[in-house]
């Protein structure tokens, strides 16, 4: 266990072998943290658990900080199984320990566990008084990324247990931000705001302002993955504005796949044309099969324009290029430009579809939208897909 302050003790679990979340879904390839944490004080109040592999692992771990009997409140920020799995057997412990979270919180506990527990609900600046000019004010973050979720705030110490917002899934047994490589750190806290974060920055928006209103000091974000922030506090909060502000990179990326290599072809081949025009943009290629899927939605939320190809294949599209469509979609993303490519035998469906499927993205689409080249791309072929990069290069810029 490791001391936050002295009144805070982190009692959660560092899972350096994680490399899928959320199922199979999110890739975290520097493994994560379920960050639960302790106050100690006149009234000790224990604040999230952990993910359910290792509830029997934090519950032990728990009794050598602490007699669970003297635990005064439980907080729950969030439902997710990940901070709450640990609920259902240290509450057959200690059953009648108020669980302190929001109306939504209740809805998703009881959906997950069914129980009645000793639920209080709690609403943003509801006060929970732990000591003496000590207190815990709860301050709700809806859609952050769940219904039920909010944050806690510990005068005390200044500290603004942040649940997922401001996380990362990265593993270090150093706790705070100013001992890890800062570079990796922003990098994964990027990669998390992408993947779970960027469908809800307009709440992002707000509550960075509610925050900023509240005109509390922080000295320390806590959240519910990752290491904390102390020393970058400013960094987080200010990175956090930007990617929530329809944020783009001097990037295109293009992503493909293919069966032949025919559409890896016209890939490169378009990505000479934005060469040509725009040596300075950041331009990256990746084939869907091959790559990482939470990879690529980063680097999609980081561009200004994608482009998608895919050969035909059965009248459709490759699955490894559906599938990552089918995650651009739920990022509703903004003000971002795009066009499809894709090669073909006997009819050249794969463009029709991707084009209308980058429209349900809400993508901007170059006109013409599509380039195709039948079978295996001629050189006339290749000059026009030099010249189709030449033009979206032109229409990104
Ligand atoms: Fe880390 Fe939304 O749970």
């Amino acid at each position: 266990m490791f001391k936050i302050t002295d009144k805070i003790e982190f009692v959660g679990k560092i899972d350096w072998q994680l490399r899928k979340f959320h199922g199979e879904q999110l890739s975290t390839n520097k493994g994560s943290s379920y960050n639960a944490f302790l106050i100690k004080s006149e009234k000790n109040v224990l604040i999230d658990t952990v993910w359910r592999p290792f509830v029997s692992e934090f519950i032990d771990n728990l009794k050598k900080e602490i007699d669970l009997n003297k635990i005064d409140y439980i907080v729950a920020l969030h439902a997710e199984p990940d901070h709450s799995s640990a609920l259902p057997d240290l509450l057959e412990l200690i059953p009648d320990t108020p669980v302190y979270c929001t109306a939504n919180g209740i809805k998703s506990l009881k959906g997950y566990y069914h129980k009645d527990w000793n639920f209080v609900t709690v609403k943003t600046g509801d006060v929970l008084k732990i000591g003496n000019n000590e207190n815990i004010t709860f301050i709700e973050i809806p859609m952050l990324h769940w219904p039920d979720q909010m944050m806690a705030y510990y005068n005390a110490d200044n500290v603004l247990f942040s649940s997922d917002a401001f996380g990362q899934h990265y593993s270090s047994e150093f706790m705070f931000d100013d001992k890890v490589d800062m570079y990796e750190l922003l990098s994964e806290a990027l990669k998390y705001y992408a993947n779970i974060v960027a469908p809800y920055s307009v709440k992002v928006t707000q509550k960075l302002k509610e925050l900023q209103g509240l005109n509390i000091p922080i000295k320390c974000i806590a959240p519910a993955h990752g290491v904390l922030w102390k020393n970058n506090i400013n960094i987080i909060l200010e990175k956090y504005a930007a990617w929530a502000n329809s944020y783009q990179e001097n990037q295109i990326t293009i992503i493909y796949d293919s069966k032949y290599g025919s559409t890896r072809r016209m890939a490169e081949s378009i990505a000479e044309g934005i060469r040509n025009k725009t040596p300075d943009v950041n331009l990256k290629l990746f084939n869907a099969a091959t790559s990482d899927s939470s990879d690529i939605v980063m680097e999609v939320f980081k561009s200004k324009a994608i482009l998608v190809g895919s050969s035909t294949y059965n009248s459709g599209i490759l699955n490894s290029i559906a599938g990552i469509l089918e995650e651009f979609k739920g990022m509703k993303m903004k003000n971002k430009k795009a066009a499809a490519f894709g090669s073909y035998g006997w009819a050249p469906m794969a463009t029709k579809i991707l084009t209308n499927l980058l429209k349900e993205c809400s993508f901007i689409l170059m006109d013409p939208s599509a380039i195709n080249a039948a079978w295996n791309p001629n050189s006339e072929d290749i000059a026009k897909c030099i010249e189709f990069g030449e033009n979206f290069a032109e229409f990104v810029r």
